[in-house]
């Protein structure tokens, strides 16, 4: 049987991917800060309480899995940081709230859990990165939001340099311009042309692979 964690399960593209692996038949250990109704979800759903920027209860979880191996762990969580977008209304407080979740907190569960991934057979630690995270197609706007996602892309790039030596498959993916609460209406995809088709991309990910920046159609991504 194999194992996914998925953060930011409750809602949006994180719920999708407890669906869509439960469906499979995996464990999915499926993590948000309001759990409850992930009970529901019919399969072995693993429902845990987490806010991702709480370390200690990161590294409580990752105690309480002790014995587990991960084969693929999602960092999905993430926000927006909308209000502190352009020159002129930064705002600091916004700022570090977006790094931290965006940012830090992916990194902060990667090292928590990464010898529950470096024990199992898949062995693959993704980032629900963005393109507004590449530097290359760097637009207007939203300073925050695409710095945070620049920064995890720098890190999954330095996790899989350092983590070639465990195996370790380290990929961020853009999702697309998807339907959600964060994507809104005008999203050009809906979560079910996005998530099944991640899961795709996952399922094919080779250690030749580390180190990329994909897209959900599997397109490779500039940084
Ligand atoms: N939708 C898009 O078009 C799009 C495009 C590019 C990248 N992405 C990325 O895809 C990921 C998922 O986005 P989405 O579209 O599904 O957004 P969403 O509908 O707004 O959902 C965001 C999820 O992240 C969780 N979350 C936020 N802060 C958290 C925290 N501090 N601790 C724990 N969970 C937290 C939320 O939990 P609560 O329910 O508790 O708030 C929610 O489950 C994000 O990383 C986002 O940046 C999305």
């Amino acid at each position: 049987m194999s194992t996914v964690l998925i953060t930011g399960a409750a809602r949006g593209l994180g719920l999708d991917f407890v669906k869509q692996y439960a469906a499979r038949g995996w464990r999915v250990h499926a993590c948000a800060r309001e759990p409850d109704a992930l009970r529901e979800i019919a399969g072995d759903v693993q429902a845990h309480r987490l806010e991702v920027t709480d370390y200690a209860a990161v590294t409580a979880l990752a105690k309480t899995l002790a014995g587990e191996a991960i084969d693929v762990l999602i960092n999905n969580a993430g926000i927006a940081g909308r209000e502190a977008t352009v020159l002129g209304s930064i705002d600091p407080v916004v700022w570090r709230q977006t790094f931290e979740v965006n940012t830090l907190a992916p990194l902060m569960i990667a090292e928590a859990f990464v010898e529950h991934v470096a024990r199992s057979e898949g062995r693959k630690l993704i980032a629900i990165s963005s393109r507004l995270g590449s530097i290359d197609l760097a637009n207007s706007g939203r300073y925050a939001y695409r710095a945070s996602k620049a920064a995890l892309n720098m890190e999954w790039k330095g996790l899989s340099i350092d983590l070639a030596g465990k195996g370790v498959i380290c990929v961020v993916l853009h999702p697309g311009w998807v339907q959600t609460d964060m994507g809104g209406e005008a999203a050009t995809l809906t979560i079910a042309e996005s998530v099944p088709a991640m899961v795709q991309v996952i399922d094919g990910l080779k250690p030749a692979d580390t180190g990329r920046f994909i897209n959900y159609d599997g397109a490779e991504l500039p940084w």
